[in-house]
């Protein structure tokens, strides 16, 4: 795999050269003004540290955030379209939102400083994974209310790459364009990436020699396995970007292609905690919270990501703490006949059965009174042995997650693919209890 040198120190941020005490005494600042910003102009947030007793003026450290009250979707949701913002609607220059599950979608809103900073940050995220000025940088992330498109796209522009905004969908021109334009860098989700493999495949390109040196993914869930499938079929280095439109969008955290042990936490602008999902209380691996400490149209104070990682160290930026790999999100744990599981353990065991594809979903349902999991999954090309891959699966998945599923090896190209996000669980059960 081909890459430059890592970035020279005075090409990154000041603040990606600054001290932890520095780094601290920035955040503190900017944690007092979010803190007033958000109880003297958002009605929510008054009322609720009101009635929690506690008041701006009350945070002398970082360490006085905890005694602040979280903020979680469905706040956001109760405050749809526009509650939740800290100025004037006339001062919110974009709006974004995600699409959500159920219901009414979650809207976001900046200023034009707010997409000045995300900008920054996206620069920085592209930067820290191998990205250049003069690269070319083809988007494959989804634009428009979704974040993906056009976080990625502005920060391509600040950093002085050329942007190629593709956008998601029609998989055989993405590939001619990459073919043609030949781009450096590429920003899509990992799902989408495996259908961009397919089609390179199916066109009889080898991926291997595309112009591609560097993959910026995330979005979704996808393991230390999914890397390395990436990486030797594309022969590309495949980093790890994160965020949620509720922070920001993408961005908020993104890992460093030097270093590749998890993603260093742009804290100049978010700063993180991690919380035992069920009791709240703070937690070394559990639930990600994460507090603005820049925001200016909509300041979010303690909001509940439901994300579950932990916070390590810095290494290649030593004053940033890194997020370990998303394991899952605490709503995407399936609960199996008392045990729980990810759909990523499945994704790591399926990336290791030899003969089986990367492409797979999770089917639950409830036949008789116990609820079953059934792994579908492609075979790779010219598999033979279908069943004994199916049982090397099933074995594997009962000796390492302690639970047994049934498996469905199914021909190559039959399982859906995604554009954006893959939904990876079909539940069909009767009833669900969570
Ligand atoms: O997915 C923002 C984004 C766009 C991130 C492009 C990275 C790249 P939402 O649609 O609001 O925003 O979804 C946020 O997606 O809470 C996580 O559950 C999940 N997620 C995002 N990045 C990762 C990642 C964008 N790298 C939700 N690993 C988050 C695991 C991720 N999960």
């Amino acid at each position: 795999m081909r890459l430059g040198d890592p970035p020279a120190r005075d090409q990154l941020d000041p603040i990606e050269r600054a001290s932890r005490d520095e780094l601290a005494a920035l955040q503190l600042r900017r944690l007092q003004w979010t803190l007033g910003h958000a109880y003297e102009n958002v009605p929510f947030y008054r009322e609720k540290f009101d009635s929690a007793g506690v008041h701006p003026g009350d945070c002398k450290e970082l360490g006085d955030l905890a005694r602040f009250p979280f903020t979680t979707k469905q706040d956001l949701r109760d405050h749809y379209p526009f509650g939740m913002f800290a100025v004037p609607r006339e001062r919110v220059a974009r709006i974004h939102a995600s699409s959500g599950t159920t219901g009414k979608p979650t809207v976001v809103g900046y200023t034009r400083n707010d997409v000045d900073a995300w900008a920054e940050v996206m620069a920085r995220s592209i930067r820290a994974s191998g990205g250049r000025p003069g690269d070319i940088v083809h988007v494959a992330y989804g634009y428009g209310l979704f974040t993906g498109g056009l976080g990625a796209h502005y920060g391509a522009e600040r950093l002085g790459c050329t942007v190629v905004p593709v956008s998601g969908g029609m998989t055989a021109r993405q590939v001619q364009l990459i073919t043609d334009f030949r781009p450096r860098v590429v920003m899509v989700t990992p799902s989408y990436m495996l259908a961009l493999l397919d089609e390179f495949e199916a066109q009889g390109l080898n991926p291997r020699e595309s112009s591609l040196q560097i993959g910026i993914f995330g979005a979704e869930p996808w393991t230390e396995r999914m890397r390395v499938e990436i990486e030797e079929r594309f022969d590309v280095h495949a980093v790890d970007i994160y965020g949620l439109s509720e922070v920001m969008g993408p961005g908020v955290a993104n890992e460093c292609v030097e270093t590749k042990d998890g993603l260093h936490v742009w804290e100049d602008h978010f700063y993180p905690e991690t919380v035992d999902p069920l009791t709240g209380d703070p937690a070394d691996a559990g639930e990600l919270v994460f507090t603005s400490l820049t925001k200016e149209a909509m300041p979010v104070i303690r909001y509940r990501t439901r994300d579950l990682t932990r916070l390590l160290p810095g290494t290649a930026r030593p004053a940033f703490r890194r997020m370990e790999k998303v394991t899952g999100r605490t709503d995407d744990m399936i609960i199996l006949r008392g045990v729980n599981v990810f759909p990523t353990q499945i994704e790591e065991l399926v990336l290791r059965t030899p003969g089986l594809s990367p492409h797979f979903q999770l089917h639950l349902t409830r036949p008789e009174r116990l609820d079953v999991m059934t792994v579908k999954v492609e075979a790779r090309p010219g598999l033979t042995e279908r069943a004994a891959a199916g049982e090397a699966l099933r074995q594997a998945v009962k000796d390492t997650v302690g639970v047994r599923v049934e498996v469905e090896v199914v021909d190559p190209e039959t399982l859906e693919r995604s554009v954006g996000k893959l939904k990876r669980v079909i539940d069909s059960r009767a009833t669900r209890d969570n």
